[in-house]
């Protein structure tokens, strides 16, 4: 090699290293389908509804859908879902041959509701329940009203396009074709198309795609009539609020991808796509969920961003708002256009809609609550142990060490490397004994070696995904050469979730956490660092219609597995790294690789609330940054705001310094002992409201916005959220920082707010605004909202589950009626056993100077040693002379009253077990 070609190879290197290499992958541009959607301009829609083809049903309509251009025709169907919902789809009326449509996003068929339906020759009404859906008939176009108000509008800006399948026509063929469409006279558009490049066939960077059924792509908008923002459509690097995309850059797109070193503020594709949006304004909030599974991009129009803050003002002086509402046009490769309408109207409705359709997040064991740590790699069974004593020898309490690809025997999984970790099964038993547990990686490449059984097994029985071919395809991952289980398949899901029992994978225990990573899927060689879009799937199906599934897929198998491997004991725990509406019913979901940055703290708390509302409530960052060296500071600043997020793991890159925290200087080790310690006072508040997620389905991680609908300052604040509706967050996340403004948001859209109170010392705050709080190096900035109780434990042990019998401290934090209320849900913390009603689900009042208990399901029952050790009351004017405990059998104690200070006081253990059934604490 010349030098002067070593040195271009090692300056690609370099550049390579610090940056994402955008180069890698396609921008709108490059991916034919969506330049030629996104370029779709009519003046008026081409598509109508045919005359007289109007279907009607109990619970749905059909019609046919017309074309002018070409004739072809299509059909829509609507239907009414129970609980504000609409949902329609369109599919060619006769096509080709069957195109794909999504069935493993939803949890079950959605409750249908009946609908009453009017027409004219204009439109046709369909009434469900309070809300209408009036559909045009010419130009075709369907307004979605919630009660009266118009929401949401598909096609007002026509701009719908569906590429019917077409076979594909040669030279003198296509010349013939054209001749016959003009007899017809129907001018057939998309016969143009065939001559741009990239409709029939595409390159990427040297990869082929022979697009055998050629054009395919569905596109729709929607306009968000109510809305001042949209958000969702996870997942990106980007802002909690959308941006205006259209004239201003490359549409949202949504593509499971590895991306390397990822970059911030971007709409790049991540690793995961969660095609649901809402919008949001005072009026309301409305929601999209467009099922899709194929590669999509979301071109955003009228969101108010920096970039036409300027328009606003002009608009403003000139005294019009001639803002066009905001909108939303969904572009897809292939499929139907398969949507759902969620009509809110308030955003934790909408929020729940759409997890009434596609699943609640499942109640996890409690040590996956706790703190989780990581690194690629811990090298051997010395390390792991000794790591996991280092923890206790320094009082911090962690509940999980994980294992990176290493642990394997060359990166075949379900094996282990036994130089390093000759006694695997002694090691996992050692950390149980701890109070510990073990998560372990297994991605779904599968190493091509003939002395693997699992490689051996799927080659045999076909269990690969196939190229366009039929031959096993090929790629390149952490193995080297390997090839990818076709997940699909359930005859292949079951062989997979068969490879975690016990009696197939001796080397374990049904107690071990899994992590599927890798799983978009990555391949190294492949075009966009994943897999061909014209290899074959189970059915036949492209991988071109499925990828943004596939990993999801593999989740299916893993969950299985799991369940199965403890004869339906223990609750799995998995952790992915590609996602899709509907991943929160199998595993949590982390960010992917992250760099050890502020920006990338920052940008931790946007990513998980658009997760959060697309129903990936267990999410959480890489502590630290996975690729890169933190500074203490921020390593410690990262540590304060991931123990107030739901999935809570250090994680770093195998060329990053060690990091464990007592590697830092002691102050810094005694930060992050401090910010891991108050995550675990608050355990059982945390799972409460996982509890309560799985139970309603509303998120636990919560936009400002959830509980603030009406105060637009918090529409798009990315640096504060909510827990539940109980705590308000807003971390520390900039280098040096001794003061952090933090808002504190209205009720009603003017100065009507609630009364906080700072968790550390109770210090009240009654105004509505921002106030600049001041910060030490321990201080993260939470605040209890007046009118709720928490739960929690203030005896710190090293692990979570350890905790489990310890008695709970309730904090009562009163609001401007010196009123509170709260709830407390236990039960063992690891079996399925509460789905039989073995738990205990309390609420707590506090009213006229007297806290109560009540259960709040009374047929459910779980035995605890859990007692009340303390109550601390905060928020009432003057300190009770006397507190009497009063239980169900009648029996009244006086309790005392210690720590008085002008805002709070504490009860000194009121004893009362947490199984009594009521109980009664008044205050005199
Ligand atoms: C497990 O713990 C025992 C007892 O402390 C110790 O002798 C053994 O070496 C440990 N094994 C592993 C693999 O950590
Ligand atoms: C419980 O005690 C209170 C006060 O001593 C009394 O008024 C009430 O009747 C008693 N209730 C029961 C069910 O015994």
């Amino acid at each position: 090699m010349s030098r002067r070609l070593c040195l271009l190879i090692f300056t690609l290197f370099i550049i390579n290293a610090l940056a994402v290499d955008k180069n890698n992958f396609k921008t709108c541009e490059q991916a034919s389908f969506c330049k030629r959607s996104r370029n779709v301009n009519y003046e008026k829609s081409p598509y109508e509804i045919v005359p007289n083809t109007l279907n009607i049903n109990a619970n749905y309509i059909t019609a046919d859908i017309v074309n002018k251009e070409n004739g072809h025709l299509f059909v829509l169907k609507l239907e009414g879902i129970k609980g504000n919902t609409f949902h329609f789809e369109i599919d060619e009326k006769t096509p080709l041959k069957p195109r794909y449509r999504v069935v493993d996003a939803l949890q079950k068929e959605p409750t249908y509701e009946a609908v009453k339906v009017s027409s004219s020759t204009s439109d046709i009404t369909v009434t469900c329940g309070e809300n209408k859906a009036v559909i045009s008939t010419a130009p075709f176009k369907i307004d979605f009203y919630q009660k009266d108000v118009l929401s949401v509008t598909a096609n007002s800006k026509a701009k719908m396009h569906f590429e019917h399948l077409r076979k594909k026509l040669e030279g003198e063929q296509h010349q013939q074709n054209n001749e016959n469409e003009e007899k017809d006279n129907v001018v057939d558009n998309n016969q143009q198309i065939q001559d741009e490049p990239g409709t029939w066939e595409e390159n990427f960077k040297g990869h082929h795609d022979t697009k055998p059924n050629g054009p395919t792509a569905v596109a729709l908008d929607f306009t968000f009539h109510q809305s001042n923002v949209l958000f969702g459509i996870p997942e990106h690097a980007d802002s909690f609020a959308l941006k205006t995309t259209v004239g201003n850059g490359d549409p949202y797109r949504l593509y499971n991808l590895d991306v390397f070193e990822y970059e911030l503020n971007s709409r790049m594709a991540l690793y995961g796509s969660v095609p649901v949006i809402y919008g949001h304004g005072e009026k309301g909030t409305t929601g999209i969920f467009w099922q899709n599974a194929a590669e999509t991009w979301i071109d955003i129009a009228g969101t108010s961003n920096e970039q036409n803050v300027m328009e606003s003002i002009v608009n403003f002086v000139a005294g019009s708002r001639n803002q066009d509402a905001p909108s939303a046009h969904f572009i897809s490769e292939s499929g139907i256009m398969d949507v759902f309408v969620l009509l809110g109207p308030t955003p934790n409705e909408a929020f729940k809609q759409y997890t009434d359709l596609i699943g609640h997040g499942n109640l996890p064991q409690m040590f996956a609550i706790g703190y989780h740590q990581c690194r690629w790699n811990y090298n051997d069974e010395q390390d792991v142990m000794s790591v996991a004593h280092k923890f206790d020898e320094h009082d911090i309490p962690m509940d999980t060490m994980w294992l990176d690809i290493e642990y394997t025997d060359s990166k075949k999984y379900f094996t282990w490397d036994h130089q390093k970790f000759p006694h695997p099964v002694e090691m996992i038993k050692n950390l149980t004994d701890m109070g510990r547990h073990l998560t372990f990686i297994i991605d779904p490449h599968i190493k091509r070696d003939s002395g693997y059984f699992f490689h051996n097994d799927c080659t045999d029985r076909g269990y690969y995904i196939k190229t366009k071919e039929g031959k096993d395809y090929e790629g390149w991952c952490w193995p080297g050469s390997a090839s990818y289980p076709d997940f699909f398949n359930p005859e292949i899901r079951k062989y997979y979730a068969d490879q975690y029992l016990m009696e197939n994978f001796h080397e374990n225990s049904p107690e071990t956490g899994i992590w599927n990573d890798m799983n978009e899927p990555s391949v190294f060689n492949g075009p966009e660092i994943t897999m061909l879009k014209d290899n074959l799937h189970y059915g036949g199906w492209e991988h071109r219609d499925v990828h943004n599934l596939y990993g999801q897929m593999q989740l299916v198998g893993t969950f299985d597995g799991l369940i199965r491997r403890s004869q339906n004991q223990l609750r799995p725990f998995i952790l992915t790294r590609a996602h899709f509406s509907g991943t929160q019913r199998y595993a949590a979901v982390w960010t992917g690789d992250n760099a050890a940055e502020w920006g990338h703290l920052e940008a931790a708390i946007p990513m998980c609330l658009s997760l959060s509302v697309a129903g990936i409530s267990f999410c959480g960052s890489d502590v630290g940054g996975f690729f890169g060296n933190p500074e203490a500071e921020l390593f410690s600043r990262w540590y304060q705001t991931s123990a107030f997020m739901p999935f809570f793991r250090s994680h770093a890159h195998i060329d990053t310094k060690r990091r464990e925290p007592w590697l830092f200087p002691e102050e810094t080790k005694l930060i992050i002992r401090d910010a891991i310690r108050k995550r675990y006072s608050f355990l059982p508040f945390w799972y409460t409201i996982f509890y309560e997620h799985e139970r309603t389905g509303m998120p636990i991680m919560r936009p400002l916005l959830a509980q603030y609908p009406l105060d637009k300052n918090v529409f798009s604040i990315d640096t504060h959220f909510m827990l539940s509706d109980k705590l308000l967050i807003r971390p520390v996340m900039q280098k040096g920082a001794s003061k952090v403004d933090v808002y504190f948001p209205s009720r009603n859209g003017d100065k009507q707010g609630d009364i906080w109170y700072d968790i550390d010392d109770y210090r009240k705050i009654d105004h509505v605004g921002s106030e600049s709080v001041t910060v030490n190096a321990y201080k993260v900035p939470v605040f209890q909202r007046g009118g709720t109780i928490i739960p929690r434990k203030m005896r710190i042990r090293r692990s979570a589950i350890l905790m489990h019998d310890d008695p709970i401290t309730l904090v009562v934090a009163l609001d401007a009626k010196k009123h509170a209320k709260g709830t407390l849900y236990i039960d063992d913390e690891k079996s399925y056993g509460y789905r039989q009603g073995k738990y205990l689900y309390l609420e707590f009042e506090f009213k006229d100077g007297v806290l109560s208990s009540r259960l709040i399901d009374e047929s459910a029952s779980y035995n605890t040693k859990t007692w009340l050790e303390r109550v601390i009351i905060v928020g009432l004017d003057k300190v009770p002379t006397e507190a009497t405990l009063r239980t169900s059998s009648n029996q009244s104690t006086k309790l005392e009253i210690v720590d008085a200070s002008k805002t709070s006081f504490t009860i000194r253990k009121p004893g009362v077990s947490m199984m009594e059934p009521t109980w009664s604490i008044t205050l005199n």
